[in-house]
């Protein structure tokens, strides 16, 4: 959800923003532009549509000269995407140019209080008050106007300021909302993610809520509110470039579906050692444990349908009651959480500002936190009392693959260390739950070697209209990320039900040729589905089956099938998911849809 990049250093900054950018189109955008100090004014190019409109417009980079510069992809959020609510947005007179990522929720009064005093405005932005605010306060030196700026501004932001008066310097600052700095020889960076200048640095700095950035050409300086000066740790990234890169494939989501095996290999081993589950980064004690009255897993999107899985393997396996809320919803419901609440976070980058308001609402409330993140020294993961990493690289197609697998494997490891703790895992059930865990990659590894199988069931289905997911228990919730990995990226409507709810309501919406793919991996409830698959059936309905490889059976009632391999029942959910994210991508992938970046979605969605 919007991106920034800057750089300050001895070659042309234009084209190095534009592959920035490039690099961070997986959050979402729908304008682009870049603002460069060029022989003692700033030049601004922007343009509404895709990168490749503004790179055309300054040829590369070509007709924009100077080498210090701020790029921005945005999304829009106050005003129509337009070439004029594009960022950088420039002050009055020209002196400032800003970029932002964020919202100003004090935006209205703030303009009105500049109209008031004769400031012209061209844009419907809240961040055009920033490049306004900041040429009111300036009086010569621009961390001091930042730091004015910043006293006034209510809401979330990630901010890069230059100035006409200042060659030499670029500013930044955040709050609620993701930047980095990257360090180089003899030129720095700035940018909303680290895949932006991967290639060209890898020591980065991360910057916390209101600490101003200030970078000239052979020096980086921190300083906080009261323009004290800030020490801060330097961090090495060591991301593989490629980790960021296509690879060969034609999308970055058939990428990370195909790096899942890896992914789980390299979030599961290092937390086993001789046959333990091993979770050093967790203090919980058995004693914290006991203490629990309940926990609470709050997330966004998919890594909320991992919460759902989590809600049933953990009341199931360790016995203590879950509740899982939408990060959104959560944030507003005066939660019942206390001392006695353990608050489980997930989150892939660990910067979506509902979950993040809602691991700060948890604390404030004296629950405990712990979170499961993936993008390390992100503020979820700064934030929360423990952190379980998920360790499963950069992921940047929009729609989540692999980070939602290493959730699901971590929640794995976090029920059977908690179930050990507490007693409620047998040694026996303990060694199992290790074996299957250990199998895990190589399972996910096999279905992918048939993944022809599911392209071929997309190619009978990829014209439908309405696709209904069903399924029970774990099913359901393996049907709930099913249905939004479809929709999210071939525009097909489809919702998911427990089945066992269908007759309240949902049946009415069967008719001849509906699609329903019936989830029965949970031997407990095959026969149960089985009912469930006939009703959809009598009613006119297409069933996809997909069930495990022992229950053959199911080829009496459904129309087509999918299988997975065996394993113990909590873990079917790491398989299923497989053949599930695959059919969303062959059915987007014969729509013609742009499957990396879907219309209106964004990776990673900073805003509320
Ligand atoms: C967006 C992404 C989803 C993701 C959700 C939560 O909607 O497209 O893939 O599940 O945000 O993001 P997070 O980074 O908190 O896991």
């Amino acid at each position: 959800m919007c991106g920034i990049v800057g750089y300050i250093g001895e070659e042309q900054a234009a084209p190095i923003l534009l592959k920035g950018l490039e690099k961070l189109e997986y959050r979402g955008y729908d304008s682009a532009g870049v603002a460069l100090y060029n022989g003692g004014h700033l030049q601004v190019a922007k343009a509404k549509g895709r990168l490749k409109v503004l790179s055309e417009l300054i040829e590369g980079g070509q007709k924009t000269p100077g080498t210090l510069g701020i790029g921005h992809t945005r999304w829009a959020t106050h005003g129509a995407p337009s070439d004029i609510n594009s960022h950088p947005q420039v002050s009055d007179s020209g002196k400032f140019a800003v970029v932002h990522n964020g919202i100003i929720e004090n935006y209205l009064p703030l303009k009105e209080h500049l109209i008031r005093r004769g400031v012209n405005f061209v844009s419907e932005t809240d961040t055009e008050v920033v490049a306004q605010l900041l040429e009111y306060y300036y009086k010569g030196d621009v961390l001091d106007a930042v730091i004015q700026v910043l006293r006034h501004v209510e809401g979330s932001y990630a901010l890069g300021v230059i100035c006409q008066d200042y060659p030499d310097q670029l500013v930044a600052v955040r709050k609620d909302s993701p930047l980095i700095v990257g360090v180089g020889s003899g030129e720095n960076y700035i940018a909303s993610d680290v895949p932006a200048i991967l290639e060209r640095t890898r020591d980065i700095y991360r910057l916390n809520d209101q600490e101003i950035a200030v970078l000239c050409r052979g020096s980086v300086s921190f300083y906080n509110m009261d323009k004290e000066p800030v020490q801060k740790e330097l961090c090495h990234v060591d991301w593989d470039v490629s980790a960021a890169e296509k690879g060969g494939y034609e999308h970055f989501m058939a990428k990370e579906i195909m790096e899942q095996p890896k992914v789980l290999r390299d979030t599961i081993s290092p937390r086993l050692h001789n046959g333990r589950v091993v979770l050093d980064s967790v203090s919980l004690t058995r004693e914290d444990l006991e203490k629990l009255r309940s926990i609470y897993i709050v997330a966004c999107g998919s890594a909320y349908h991992v919460g759902v899985i989590a809600k049933y393997v953990l009341e199931k396996v360790v016995r203590i009651p879950v509740e899982v809320d939408i990060a959104s919803e959560f944030r507003y419901m005066d939660p019942m959480v206390d001392e006695g609440t353990l608050v489980l976070v997930i989150s892939q980058s660990g910067e979506t500002a509902d979950t993040l308001a809602a691991l700060r609402e948890a604390k404030r409330r004296g629950a405990r936190t712990l979170s499961i993140v993936n993008v390390v020294g992100s503020s979820i993961a700064n934030e929360s009392d423990d952190v379980l990493y998920t360790w499963a690289g950069p992921e940047i197609a929009v729609a989540t693959t692999k980070a939602y697998s290493a959730q699901l494997a971590v929640i794995y490891l976090l029920t059977i260390y908690m179930g050990d703790l507490l007693g409620t895992v047998g040694q026996e059930q303990y060694a199992a739950y290790v074996k299957d865990l250990m199998r895990l990659p190589d399972l996910v590894e096999e279905i992918l070697q048939h993944k022809e199988n599911v392209q071929y069931l997309a190619s009978l289905f990829f014209n439908v209209k309405d696709v209904f997911f069903i399924g029970r228990n774990l099913d359901y919730a393996m049907s709930l990320e099913g249905s939004l990995k479809l929709k999210e990226i071939s525009y097909i409507h489809s919702d998911a039900y427990a089945a066992g709810e269908l007759k309240h309501g949902t049946i009415s919406l069967v008719e001849d040729g509906t699609l329903v793919v019936a989830l029965a991996t949970q031997k407990a409830l095959f026969e149960k589905m089985m009912s469930n698959v006939k009703e959809v059936k009598a009613r006119g309905a297409v069933v996809l089956g997909l069930t495990t490889e022992g229950n053959k059976s199911i080829e009496q009632t459904a129309d087509h099938v999918m299988y997975v391999p065996e394993i113990c029942d909590i873990m079917l959910p790491s398989l299923a998911v497989v053949p599930l994210q695959l059919f969303a991508y062959y059915v987007s992938s014969m729509k013609g849809c742009d499957i990396d970046k879907p219309r209106n979605l964004a990776k990673s969605v900073t805003v509320e």
